[in-house]
């Protein structure tokens, strides 16, 4: 692999078993250096299994992960997150009884609180929510859930983020608005890995798309190739 490694992460051959039921059967892909990158698949599919893999939280029973070119299979969420994978989650993981702030600087790591503040401030500007920074997280709404927990997330300073349907069960108008969000990070070097199940965001916004089905990767490439891929069709209709 090259020195700048171009392909900032890599799953090789992932295979997961939950009580002999099959999650993920050698599935591989990988992630190009600020990208945005797209998975899609049908419920059930081994979406989220597979980043709960890269991210540390699940081991699998088979197979690589690689981030910037090291192997990280098998390493803990923590040293995971410290190799600069950031994630969110399908279901919002935020401190209910924390403000939107203390829930920020509650996951900065090796800085000073006036550091986090300073920089949890200028997330919340950047994502535009400043005016929900004291609110506390079980006053949220769901779609302000979604951004807090990105904000969160990029208080580490990722290289990569992960982000499991970031955009389900918001409307169109703050889909849109974290699709910006997420490409003028992109245009500072990050890169985005995400799972979704409307195609319209993947189709439109993603460089390349990974399909699951049934724990197996059945179609990757550009989205309008993917789009028209038999095998995706068959196994959405
Ligand atoms: N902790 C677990 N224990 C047992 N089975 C699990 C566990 N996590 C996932 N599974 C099973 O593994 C398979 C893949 O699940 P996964 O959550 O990865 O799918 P997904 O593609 O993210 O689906 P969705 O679109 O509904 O979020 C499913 O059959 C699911 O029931
Ligand atoms: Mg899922």
């Amino acid at each position: 692999m090259r020195g700048d490694h171009e392909q900032i992460l890599v799953a090789e051959n992932i295979s997961k078993r939950f009580e002999g039921r099959v999650a993920l059967n050698n599935a591989s892909l990988a992630v190009k250096r600020g990208s945005i990158t797209g998975v899609i698949g049908p419920n059930g599919s081994g979406k989220s299994t597979l980043f709960n893999i890269i991210a540390g939280t699940l081991a699998p029973n088979g197979g690589r992960v690689l981030i910037e070119g090291r192997d990280v299979t098998g390493a803990s969420a923590a040293e995971i997150c410290r190799r600069g994978v950031g994630r969110t989650f399908q279901i919002s993981r935020l401190f209910a009884e924390m403000t939107v702030m203390e829930n920020l600087v509650a996951v900065a790591h090796g800085i000073d609180d006036r550091t986090a503040v300073w920089r949890a401030m200028e997330l919340l500007e950047f994502l535009e929510i400043t005016a929900i920074a004291d609110k506390w997280g079980s006053e949220l709404s769901y779609g302000q859930r979604k951004l807090v927990e990105i904000a969160r997330a990029l208080m580490l300073k990722p290289v990569i983020m992960l982000l499991d349907e970031p955009f389900a069960g918001i409307n169109p108008r703050l889909q849109n608005r974290i699709v910006e969000h997420l490409k003028a990070l992109c245009a500072k070097g990050l890169t985005v890995f995400f799972i979704d199940h409307e195609m319209r965001i993947v189709l439109a916004e993603c460089d390349l798309v990974y399909v699951l089905a049934e724990g197996n990767v059945i179609a990757s490439g550009p989205p309008d190739k993917v789009r028209d891929d038999p095998k995706v069709l068959d196994a959405y209709f």
